[in-house]
């Protein structure tokens, strides 16, 4: 029984000694090198290429190596009725948290202003308002945006979170459905998307959202790149209906280099690096995670491909 793996080729060689150690009972073998196709059972995967996982007849389970499971339903030749366990972990959350609060933590104490100050030897000072009277609005209140809500809340911050089904958070003010969004944006100064990619959900950071939040409002997308509308956001932006905005994924990644989110003094770009998995303890998840599938049990971390995320 053949495991491929499909990953970045900086770490491949890592992923697969890994993944060895840890399933001796499976021939684990690169994507580009799988052996007899039909004695691959189970794919580890991110990205894979469109109608490549429909070579393996016999293919039980498919693994994203990500919490996000896009990447794979994209594939319009994807075999049917194969089912998608997703990557989480207290990794993955501690990571995203970390990320999340850094950032909000520097729109809230206004940090672009002192950064743009220092070059000019300017002596900016000026007195933030507390946490607590900041409004922080997370987008996607599942295993990262509600672990971010209730991070942000025990900093202080008056946080709010919108899901497409109702929630209880301590410390969280909650919205959901579309007839939750415009209450939830009109409270919310610093924006946060964690949603996953769906059709309701692509291209949601757009014009009329940007002009539903308060005058001025920041917006940080550790989400996905398809989750913005990249000209609706730089009009946004030129109007200061936005004031700042950080973002860690894109249409295209790399962002190619004429992208104008790189130069832009309002625009903070960083290399989908809000939460990447880690090869040790997700490798160890995964892993886990494939046991209880062949041994027929619960697992956990499948995705109930009804819903599409
Ligand atoms: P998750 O557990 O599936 O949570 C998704 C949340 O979004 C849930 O609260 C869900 O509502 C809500 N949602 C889904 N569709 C919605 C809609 N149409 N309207 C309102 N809310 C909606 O996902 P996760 O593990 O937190 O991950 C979220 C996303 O983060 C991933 O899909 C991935 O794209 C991204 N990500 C990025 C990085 C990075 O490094 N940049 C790392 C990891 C993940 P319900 O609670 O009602 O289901
Ligand atoms: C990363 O983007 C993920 O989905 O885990």
């Amino acid at each position: 029984m053949t495991l491929v793996i499909r990953v970045g080729p900086a770490r491949q060689t890592w992923w697969l000694e890994h993944m060895t150690t840890l399933l001796p009972e499976l021939d684990v073998r690169l994507w580009d090198d799988p052996g007899p196709l039909e004695a691959v059972k189970y794919a580890v995967v991110w990205k894979p290429p469109a109608g490549g996982l429909k070579q393996f007849p016999n293919l039980e389970v498919i693994h994203s190596i990500g919490a996000g499971i896009d990447h794979i339903l994209e594939d319009p030749e994807l075999p049917a009725g194969v089912p998608i366990i997703r990557a989480t972990g207290d990794d993955l959350t501690q990571r995203m948290r970390e990320y999340v609060a850094l950032h909000v933590l520097r729109f809230h104490r206004n940090l672009p202003a002192l950064e743009e100050a220092m070059p000019l030897r300017e002596w900016r000072q000026s007195v933030n308002p507390p946490a607590y009277e900041r409004k922080v609005g997370i987008m996607g209140l599942g295993n990262l945006g509600a672990d971010c809500a209730k991070a942000l809340s025990v900093l202080g911050f008056d946080v709010a979170g919108w899901s497409r089904s109702e929630k209880t958070i301590d410390g969280v003010t909650t919205f959901h459905a579309p007839e939750g969004l415009d209450a939830f944006l009109a409270r919310t100064e610093i924006l946060v998307c964690l949603l996953p990619l769906t059709e309701e959900t692509r291209g949601i950071l757009n014009t009329s959202l940007f002009d539903r939040l308060p005058k001025g409002a920041s917006i940080i997308n550790a989400a996905r790149g398809q989750h913005l509308v990249d000209d609706d956001l730089l009009d946004a932006l030129a109007r200061n209906q936005i004031d700042g905005a950080t973002l860690d994924v894109f249409h295209t990644e790399p962002l190619p280099a004429k992208h104008p989110f790189w130069e832009h003094p309002k625009v903070l770009v960083t290399p989908h690096v809000a939460s990447l998995i880690d090869p040790d303890a997700g490798g160890k998840r995964i892993a886990a995670n494939l046991r209880r599938f062949i041994a027929g049990e619960d697992v956990p971390d499948m995705v109930d491909l009804s819903r599409g995320y």
